[in-house]
């Protein structure tokens, strides 16, 4: 198995995460060598001679093969993942938005200058969700994927119908414990939902959209009459994202607040876990859950791409534009 030395971008909850995530992991042979952060001389729990600010003392190392980007400023990261990637180094990135917003243009690198790009924890930090869409399903079988695919939005979702919470409350808690983004509303507008659901069906069905093909809503729609008519009825609200093929072979999409019942297995999908539910042919119907947002379930992600990286694992898109193009609009109500 390759020696992987790492330069890392960022420092926040999921970089500090992967610090010690590594720490913990015995027998992966990993050094971080550099840890490049935008301020300086901010108190941090290692020695200041691990940081710098200038992101070249990275990209130009040689004995760095590894850039793992956990930024959150995508224009940022996207002129750091181009340049290690042009430069031959392997990446490993959880910047879903930088990703969905130059899905094309990150392939083309990668094939171009053969180096790979692994994103596990940008969709559902803690599910191997890539992985799996990647490796097992031939498009033809797979017919849909719907989940919850933020967080930080079924936290608050599960905490005003389980705890009675206010929204601001409950998303001032999601901040709290490191699930939301810098600009939370990403989350609560439904981007960060969008950007994922843009990777799942880059993954699933081989069809890369444009970020604004994707209709979405999010739970900053959600008011007082549809939170009665939910707790009336029996039902959960949930950020829902979805794709699904239609017989002509085209793919509906959406992400929307949905009104869920006990019958569905996202109903059991609470707190800050994610649930992706995956219709095929012939497997029927499979489901996967686990914590979507967090330093150590994002940094678990991280880890398990490094640790694919030992044994030169790429991804290899092999389902790229065998789908017919999008239907735009989809299903658009809030509907259960
Ligand atoms: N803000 C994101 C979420 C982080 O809450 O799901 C993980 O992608």
């Amino acid at each position: 198995r390759k020696e992987l030395t790492i330069g890392l971008f960022g420092f926040g909850c999921v970089g500090y995460g992967l610090f010690e995530v590594l720490h913990k992991t015995p027998g992966l042979k990993t050094t971080i060598k550099k840890i490049c952060v935008r301020q300086e001389g901010k108190p941090r729990p290692i020695p200041a001679e691990n940081f710098t600010l200038n992101k070249h003392d990275i990209l130009d190392d040689p004995e760095i093969n590894v850039v793992v980007e956990l930024i959150d400023d995508a224009d940022a990261a996207f002129e750091i993942v181009s340049e290690a990637l042009k430069k031959g180094k392997a990446v490993v990135s959880a910047n879903k938005k930088m990703i969905a917003e130059h899905f094309e243009e990150l392939l083309e690198l990668q094939r171009k200058y053969n180096s790979p790009l692994l994103y596990e924890a940008a969709c559902c930090a803690s599910i191997p969700i890539i992985r799996n869409l990647e490796e097992y399903y031939d498009t033809d079988l797979l017919t849909s994927v719907e989940g919850i695919v933020n967080g930080s939005c079924n936290y608050i979702l599960t905490k005003i119908f389980a705890d009675n919470l206010g929204y601001d409350i409950a998303l001032a808690q999601a901040q709290a414990q490191g699930y939301a983004e810098s600009n939370p509303s990403l989350d609560t507008g439904g981007s960060d939902a969008k950007y994922k659901l843009l990777l799942l069906i880059a993954h699933a069905f081989g069809l890369v959209l444009n970020p604004d093909d994707i209709f979405t809503l999010g739970i900053d729609r959600i008011g007082n009459t549809e939170l009665q008519y939910a707790r009336e009825k029996g039902y959960k609200i949930k950020l829902v994202a979805q794709a699904i093929k239609n017989p002509d072979n085209t793919i509906g999409f959406f992400v929307i607040p949905k009104f869920v019942g006990p019958e569905s297995k996202l109903y059991t999908v609470d707190d800050v876990f994610n649930g992706v539910i995956t219709h095929t042919s012939f497997a029927e119907t499979q489901f996967f859950v686990g914590k979507g947002a967090g330093a150590y379930p994002t940094a678990s992600a991280v880890l398990s791409d490094l640790s694919a990286l030992t044994y030169d694992y790429r991804y290899e898109y092999k389902k790229l534009h065998q789908t017919e193009p999008p239907v735009p609009g989809g299903d658009t109500l809030l509907h259960v």
